[in-house]
């Protein structure tokens, strides 16, 4: 079972300008393929630009991170009003780039999913074991613990959406297999379900036009967070094509 729609996402991370804009706005057909919600995450200064865009598609524009303050003397960050006023509706928060590169907790990025929601965003919480973790056999327990810790306890039904990212299946070519993918999945939708917040739980990592089918049919898999398959337009339609 899946939760509908099924999202695909594109986290640019540092990577796309106005032409590829251009370009995806072009190429990409104006309803999404397959009944799913397209959504991209440019560098924020191209958040208004991407939105008028993909102002006659059905593609919602999202950030990369957000403060958790609202405003105030904060020298290089962004509020979430701030992406709401650029036009984004979405924002990926914690994802491991930041974790690793920055030093940011999980109790940073509950704290920012909460200022997100309360601007009207809707975050999107990156959890995911590094390869020792994994070799250690402790990845389930570092992803419950990551998900324990990275959403506010105030957390409603639908506010949000999961991103299990193994970091290890980051930017290498191959993803997750579909039993470590399956697992992951069950373990973070059983924690929902317990919870009683259901979210959609996407997965991330590797993520290609010839791997999407496959790994959409693994059930609690209801969306794909893509890095570099998401920088061209034909990859990035073809993934939703491919559920
Ligand atoms: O947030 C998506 C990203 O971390 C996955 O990147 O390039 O492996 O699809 P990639």
């Amino acid at each position: 079972t899946h939760i509908e729609p099924f999202l695909i996402i594109g986290n640019w991370k540092m990577n796309g300008d106005r032409e590829l804009l251009q370009r995806f706005s072009n190429d990409i057909e104006v309803t999404a393929p397959n009944g799913c919600k397209q959504i991209i995450c440019p560098p924020s200064v191209l958040v208004t630009t991407a939105c008028d865009a993909f102002a006659d598609h059905s593609i919602d524009v999202g950030g990369q991170d957000c403060s958790q303050h609202l405003s105030g003397a904060f020298t290089g960050d962004l509020s979430p009003n701030m992406l709401v006023e650029a036009g984004a509706r979405w924002v990926i928060l914690g994802h491991s780039e930041r974790r690793s590169s920055y030093s940011e907790t999980s109790e940073e990025v509950a704290e920012k999913t909460a200022a997100a929601i309360k601007a009207g965003l809707t975050p999107i919480i990156c959890i995911g074991e590094s390869a020792t973790d994994r070799e250690a056999s402790m990845h389930l327990e570092v992803i419950v613990d990551q998900l324990e810790a990275s959403t506010p306890e105030t957390l409603q039904a639908g506010e949000a959406a999961i991103a299990y990212e193994p970091v290890w299946a980051i930017g290498s070519g191959v993803s997750a297999s579909e039993d470590q993918v399956r697992e992951a999945h069950d373990v973070i939708a059983k924690w929902l379900i317990q919870r009683r917040v259901p979210l959609p739980v996407l997965y991330g990592g590797s993520v290609k036009a010839t791997s999407a089918a496959s790994l959409s049919a693994i059930q609690n898999v209801d969306g794909f967070l893509i890095g570099g398959a998401s920088l061209d337009p034909e990859s990035f339609n073809t993934i939703g094509a491919n559920v």
